[in-house]
């Protein structure tokens, strides 16, 4: 088998993208940073992919006082700055097809007016009433918006031809009591299966990865267990700090921003049983059952199992960079974390006792994001006069970005006379293999959401059982403390290493294949 073959997709057919079918797209928060840095180059992308039909539009609606042409100016503004290279025909064509609608999002008329937008469109686009409501506004609008498109009938049942479907964008709720809430409001008026909550980690092609590595490849399954399996180590690092969203960090904190969501949704793809099928129900019932296993903690043992870190002045690729509360926008005496490390243990058969550290940090010293699973070391060495401690346990790194890839280290003899043991890596990277790196998250998730499959969403029920799980760590660390002082560019703070150092452990340095 030559390599052009080895790379080729197994059963071709099956590989290739779904083509959405026709449908409107509404942004609410059209004139935000999400829009313009993710969603416009998303749906740009999958149109010059083929993938969006040309009975579709985009329609705008925020506070903001555009009309179709300045906003589509803007659009043009953006497609330029995120994809230099794209032909000025697909600009333009993509450009035609959007259009905004200035109101406001309690207002009642406003959503009346856009009832009348949707049916002109519709007309125009010919896309059957399908419509498909993306939530881009700060979180506390959701449950209005939702209810707003309701009384304006909107929202179609799900039985109806012309369907309807929302996606959420994250954070979803601030603890449990508010995400239930927010829940219940959507739930009033949607059916879950309309309902789209966004976690782009699991839409990123790494994170499905795992999955894919773990339960199509019979060499690995049999090992994934607490018989073989030391520890798993779970790292999600950002060299940036909050850059323009210092109003929203202040509320939310790391633990918010990015555990109870992004690590928590990589921990699942790397411990969760294989489903039954990959429909998206037996997926997410899969991802909500190894939730549901992890060993719920003690008063006593949070401040044990979780640490949190906040930056101060430091530097990072030689620049100097300002500490958390020197930020224009933090209070002097913030508590918010920007670091979060944990130890969390998975009480069932596969995984009882095997610790899973996980950690996620701004201002670390490089954006990598990896799970590294640490394999026992052997019983015994038959290398005297090295022990069995000495000879380096296996391990199996999975990078999910920013160099996409695998890599498992080995023991080899080295060349010579003697037995001595060098580690080598067997890699590979998805750019070395592919040519080119899996597209942005959100292409994915916005033509899955055209195509109705929910496989990558987070359900209700999974999104219950996290903020269970994490909504005593908040309220231990509103009651007391403070986080620990990191200066930006390490690696955390020290508390953090002691989390695995109290277990005869050390953290991998991440990003080194
Ligand atoms: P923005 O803060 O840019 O808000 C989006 C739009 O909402 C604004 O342009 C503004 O439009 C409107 N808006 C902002 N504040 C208010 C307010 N207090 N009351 C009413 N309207 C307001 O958000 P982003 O674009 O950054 O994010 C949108 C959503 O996506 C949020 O839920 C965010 O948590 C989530 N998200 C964002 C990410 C990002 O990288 N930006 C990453 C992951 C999730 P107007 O004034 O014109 O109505
Ligand atoms: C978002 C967080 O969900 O994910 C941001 O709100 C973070 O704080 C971002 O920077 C990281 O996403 P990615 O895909 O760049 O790793």
């Amino acid at each position: 088998m030559d390599d052009a073959q080895l790379y080729q997709p197994v059963r071709g057919d099956f590989c290739e993208e779904g083509i959405a079918g026709p449908c409107g797209l509404v942004i609410f928060g059209a004139s935000g940073d999400l829009v313009s840095r993710k969603l416009l180059p998303a749906l740009f992308a999958l149109r010059a992919r083929g993938l969006i039909p040309p009975d579709f539009y985009l329609l705008g609606f925020a506070r903001s006082p555009f009309a179709d042409e300045s906003f589509r100016a803007n659009v043009r503004e953006d497609l330029r700055a995120c994809c230099p290279q794209a032909d000025s025909a697909a600009v333009a064509d993509f450009v035609a097809a959007c259009y905004y609608l200035q109101g406001d999002y309690a207002r009642t008329a406003d959503y009346a007016a856009l009832r009348g937008r949707l049916t002109e469109l519709d007309s125009r686009h010919r896309t059957r009433g399908h419509h498909l409501f993306y939530l881009a506004t700060p979180p506390h609008l959701f449950g209005q918006v939702v209810r707003s498109l309701h009384q304006a009938g909107l929202i179609t049942s799900p039985s109806d031809p012309a369907w309807t479907r929302v996606l959420v964008e994250k954070p979803f709720g601030r603890d449990l009591a508010s995400a239930t809430a927010l829940d219940q409001a959507l739930r009033q008026v949607l059916d879950e299966s309309q309902i789209y909550r966004i976690d782009h980690y699991l839409a990123k092609d790494t994170v499905q990865n795992l999955l894919v590595f773990r339960f199509a490849n019979a060499v690995f399954e049999p090992l994934w267990n607490r018989r073989f399996i030391d520890h798993v180590q779970i790292t999600v690092a950002e060299s940036i700090g909050i850059e323009e969203r210092v109003g929203y960090f202040e509320q939310a904190g790391l633990l918010r921003d990015m555990f109870q969501n992004h690590l928590l949704q990589v921990l699942a793809m790397v411990a969760m049983e294989p489903p039954l099928s990959f429909e998206a129900d037996k997926v997410r019932d899969e991802r909500v059952r190894l939730f549901q296993a992890i060993r719920r903690l003690s008063p006593e043992d949070l401040d044990r199992c979780f640490v949190r870190g906040q930056y101060t002045a430091g530097e990072i690729d030689g620049r100097p960079v300002l500490g958390y509360r020197q930020e224009a926008g933090v209070a002097p005496d913030s508590r918010r974390e920007t670091f979060v490390a944990a130890r969390l243990f998975i009480d069932n058969w596969r995984w009882y006792g095997v610790p899973f550290y996980l950690r996620t940090g701004k201002r670390l010293p490089r954006r990598v994001s990896e799970v590294a699973i640490v394999f026992r070391q052997v019983p015994y060495s038959v290398f005297a006069p090295l022990t069995s401690a000495e000879l380096r346990p296996n391990v199996l790194v999975m990078n999910v970005q920013p160099e996409e890839g695998v890599s498992l280290s080995l023991q080899i003899k080295s060349p010579g006379p003697h037995l001595c043991l060098a580690t080598v890596n067997m890699d590979f990277t998805y750019r070395e293999v592919f040519g080119h790196q899996p597209p942005d998250a959100y292409q994915r998730l916005l033509l899955d959401c055209m195509l109705g499959d929910q496989t990558l969403f987070v359900r209700h029920d999974d999104m219950e059982v996290t903020w269970s799980l994490l909504t005593p760590v908040l309220e231990a660390w509103e009651a007391r403390g403070e986080p620990f002082p990191y200066p930006a560019g390490t690696w955390g703070p020290p508390e953090a290493d002691r989390l695995l150092a109290e277990d005869g452990r050390a953290w991998r340095l991440a990003g080194s294949l």
